[in-house]
């Protein structure tokens, strides 16, 4: 599976450790995957699995204490230099002009980005001030135009609004307005849909796609849904304590899972007509705090297919294992072989 599309972010080894009394935790432990302009990238695992975090750092927006390190290439134009927002000042002017113009985020609760003290329509415009236009007059304009194409009727009335007033669909709708009111080349989003209900969670997730087919932006959707993922995505990163684990286009990872941890959230998928309470009664366990990680493979406590003496030994690297699509698990000998590579000379096994 080849995609020619020109490249807009690259990220590299990314690794978020915030230093806590009791310990480092890594919250993302070096973590790689690549966005193309126009497509989309999921990133899925259970809660607590570092998404936000893998999110935030992007952004350059984890906790003051947190050390980031890795990269995160921006491609500003088609087929340009990157530049690599790790090695930009959290604070300064560089990363502030791409947050919110080239990059936009949106969250699960609309509530925490806007504030409840100003209207809807003066929070969108004062991100299109900053970043688009001086011309207050065109500014309105434009979040009007915007709030009407997110499905929001009588938009020149609701600008007028305070976040308290609209529903919680209407308000998740006005932040992918304000999101897409500087026409970003990205926008991440980190978990959407995850309070609204089921109908309302599907239009949004529809809007979505209608806009990025509208302005061609890449998205990347951090969920802990499989179900959206298959709706919504071209590609997915799973992502487990932390790391990527897997890495396919979604068909291949739907139909052919090739990490243990898949396999087990692909399993706990409620069936259609079925109704299961338990999400991921197929994963024993739940995810542990990455502080004082042991080495090996994170998931193998809770792993099926574990095998002792390896597994929890040697941390098994994310390696293609078949066409475009890349696992971190040693039932595949490329992943054994890569690991085995990795080791100084004189320690390797299988040479005698
Ligand atoms: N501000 C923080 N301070 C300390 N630990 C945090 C903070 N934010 C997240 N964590 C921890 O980092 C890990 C990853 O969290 P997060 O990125 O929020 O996961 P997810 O979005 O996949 O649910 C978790 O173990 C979580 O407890
Ligand atoms: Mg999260």
């Amino acid at each position: 599976m080849t995609d020619d599309r020109p490249l807009l972010l690259e990220v590299e080894d990314l690794r978020t450790h915030l230093p806590l009394d009791e310990g480092i935790l890594k919250a993302v432990d070096g973590v790689s995957f690549q966005i193309r302009r126009g497509r989309t990238l999921g990133v899925v695992g259970e809660s607590g699995c570092g998404k936000s975090m893998t999110v935030l750092s992007i952004m350059r927006i984890a906790p003051l204490y947190a050390e980031t390190s890795g990269k995160v290439l921006l491609y500003r134009e088609p087929g340009g230099a990157p530049v690599d927002l790790v090695s930009m000042d959290p604070h300064g002017a560089e990363i502030r002009a791409i947050r919110g113009s080239e990059i936009a985020i949106i969250f699960q609760e609309p509530m925490t980005s806007f504030s409840p003290l100003h209207t809807i329509g003066n929070q969108i415009m004062e991100a299109i001030l900053l970043h688009r236009t001086s011309d207050k007059k065109l500014a309105r304009g434009i979040a009007i135009d915007m709030l009407g194409r997110v499905g929001i009727s009588n938009p020149s009335q609701r600008i007028n609004e305070y976040p308290y007033q609209l529903s919680g669909g209407m308000r998740q709708r006005a932040m992918i307005a304000m999101a897409l009111s500087c026409e970003p080349s990205l926008l991440i989003a980190d978990e959407p849909t995850t309070a609204l209900d089921v109908t309302v969670q599907a239009q949004v997730l529809k809007l979505m796609r209608d806009l990025q087919a509208e302005f061609g932006m890449s998205i990347l959707y951090i969920t802990h849904d499989l179900g959206v993922i298959a709706r919504m995505v071209d590609e997915v990163a799973v992502m487990y304590l932390g790391q990527v684990v897997e890495y396919a286009d979604t068909d291949s990872l739907f139909y052919d899972p090739k990490h243990p941890y898949t396999q087990a959230l692909l399993k706990s998928i409620p069936k259609i007509g079925k109704r299961s309470k338990k999400r991921l009664e197929s994963v024993q366990g739940s995810v542990p705090i990455p502080i004082n990680k042991p080495v090996g493979c994170g998931f193998y406590p809770r792993c099926p297919a574990a095998m002792d003496g390896l597994c929890n030994v040697i941390n098994p690297p994310l390696v293609t294992v078949a066409d475009g699509h890349k696992s971190a698990c040693f039932l595949y000998p490329e992943v054994v072989q890569a690991a085995n590579a990795s080791l100084p000379e004189g320690v390797q096994h299988g040479q005698s």
